[in-house]
């Protein structure tokens, strides 16, 4: 009963208001509070970005500091969570490991579960801003059956997490400057995204009053899937198979061809009828970093870029508007900088949780805002009269 709009996929449903990340997908524009991502990306880091995107302004000194302050002072995990990932198979996915540790945080912290104190909330957003890294690292060494490192508040968030990942108790990692400072940018350019299929669903599971450690878990599952945070991953993988640029035709035959489902990974984007803003970025930050390693020759990084220039100029890519997006290449850095491939949508989910809970606190303090409930085109049978099982064929 009563009016609705059909619209699968709610490709025309503005469902919330939102002050926090502006996209024009037709010029390619991305503004977080007003400041553009190339700027940000350029100039700030991830710390910064949080603090813009929890808080609405950049940070003074102070403000910045004490903020740096208050996420560090909650990088521990509770040493009995260390025991729940002994629960899962050695070759778990991380990103199964982290959606069961991250939901499993609100059996921990029963201080931050009342979301109608703005105290609390933010006590839960710094502690869920400040656990990931650790919690994603804690992952990747369960999975190739290293001690657990644990973090060091006087490294920055990027080189913390890279230390937690890679240390091992025989031998301290240096942290490479250059491989920090792309660790940061990543993580900057992935840290909100507006109403993205994750952050509708941190916003969808948080409309119904639930606490944000399960709010944000429901948004690493929804994260998790190839259309979306997957991507990353993906794209190395269809890369790989890919093999060597002779194969690029073939492949694309496959990509254009609607009954084959193989889609160009790293290409295409709900909003973005141009070039992804973030892409560009990260397109140049892989080439910087590359060279400032001195990797003179990848061939999965070469690979790539033909595969760009051949699909830009493709008629089934232009007509469609398909360009590459954040995932294309992101993932390349990352393999040069030494983070194994099913660690990649972790660490989107890592950045994104500054989004998505920047988007989950927005939401609570809305007035307009209720439970989500969205209806439904019912085309099953009509009323039937019930059949007992002996008349049953
Ligand atoms: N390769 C081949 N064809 C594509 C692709 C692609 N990557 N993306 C879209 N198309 C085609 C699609 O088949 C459709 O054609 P037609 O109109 O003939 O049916 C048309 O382009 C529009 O696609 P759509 O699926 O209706 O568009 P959407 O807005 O529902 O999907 C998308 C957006 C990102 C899920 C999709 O482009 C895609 O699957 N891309 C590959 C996965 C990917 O790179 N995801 C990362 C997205 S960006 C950041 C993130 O969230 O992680």
């Amino acid at each position: 009963s009563g009016m609705f709009t059909y619209d699968p996929g709610f490709t025309s449903t503005g469902s919330c208001g939102s002050k926090i990340t502006y996209i024009d997908g037709d010029e390619g524009l991305l503004l977080h509070r007003g400041y553009n991502i190339s700027e940000l990306a350029e100039q700030s880091d991830f710390m910064e970005v949080a603090y813009l995107l929890m808080k609405g302004d950049l940070p003074n000194k102070a403000q910045k500091d004490k903020f740096v302050k208050d996420i560090t002072n909650h990088t521990m995990v509770h040493e009995q969570l260390s025991q729940f990932y002994r629960g899962f198979r050695r070759d778990a996915h991380p990103m199964a490991i982290c959606c069961g540790v991250v939901g499993a945080l609100s059996a921990f912290y029963h201080d931050s579960l009342d979301i109608h104190d703005p105290h609390q909330r933010m006590v839960a957003s710094y502690r869920l801003v400040a656990k990931m890294p650790t919690i994603a690292a804690m992952a990747y060494k369960y999975s190739v059956g290293q001690p657990f490192v644990y973090p060091r508040n006087d490294l920055s968030y990027a080189a913390n997490f890279l230390r937690m990942m890679f240390s091992v108790p025989a031998e301290e990692y240096e942290v490479n400057p250059i491989v920090e400072k792309a660790m940061d940018r990543i993580l900057m350019l992935h840290a909100d995204h507006e109403q993205n299929a994750s952050t509708s669903t941190v916003r969808l599971a948080g409309s119904s009053g639930a606490n944000p450690f399960a709010c944000i878990a429901a948004g690493i599952a929804s994260l998790w899937g190839p259309s979306h945070g997957g991507a990353n991953e993906a794209v190395i993988n269809m890369l790989h198979e890919i093999g060597g640029k002779q194969n690029i035709p073939g492949f694309l035959s496959r990509v254009k061809d609607k009954a084959d489902h193989t889609r160009l990974m790293g290409f295409g984007h709900r909003v973005y009828k141009n070039y992804d803003p973030r892409a560009k970025v990260m397109r140049q930050t892989c080439h910087e970093v590359l060279t400032s390693l001195g990797i003179t020759h990848d061939p999965l990084l070469e690979l790539a870029m033909e595969m760009e220039q051949i699909a830009l100029k493709d008629d089934y890519f232009v007509s469609k508007k398909l360009y590459p997006n954040v995932d294309f290449y992101s993932g390349i850095i990352f393999r040069a900088i030494g983070i194994p491939t099913s660690m990649f949508t972790v660490l989107f989910a890592v950045a994104r949780t500054v989004g998505w809970i920047s988007q989950w606190n927005e939401m609570i303090e809305d007035p307009d805002q209720k439970i989500g409930r969205p209806r439904q085109l019912y085309n099953g049978q009509t009323e039937r009269p019930y059949k007992p099982l002996h008349m049953r064929g």
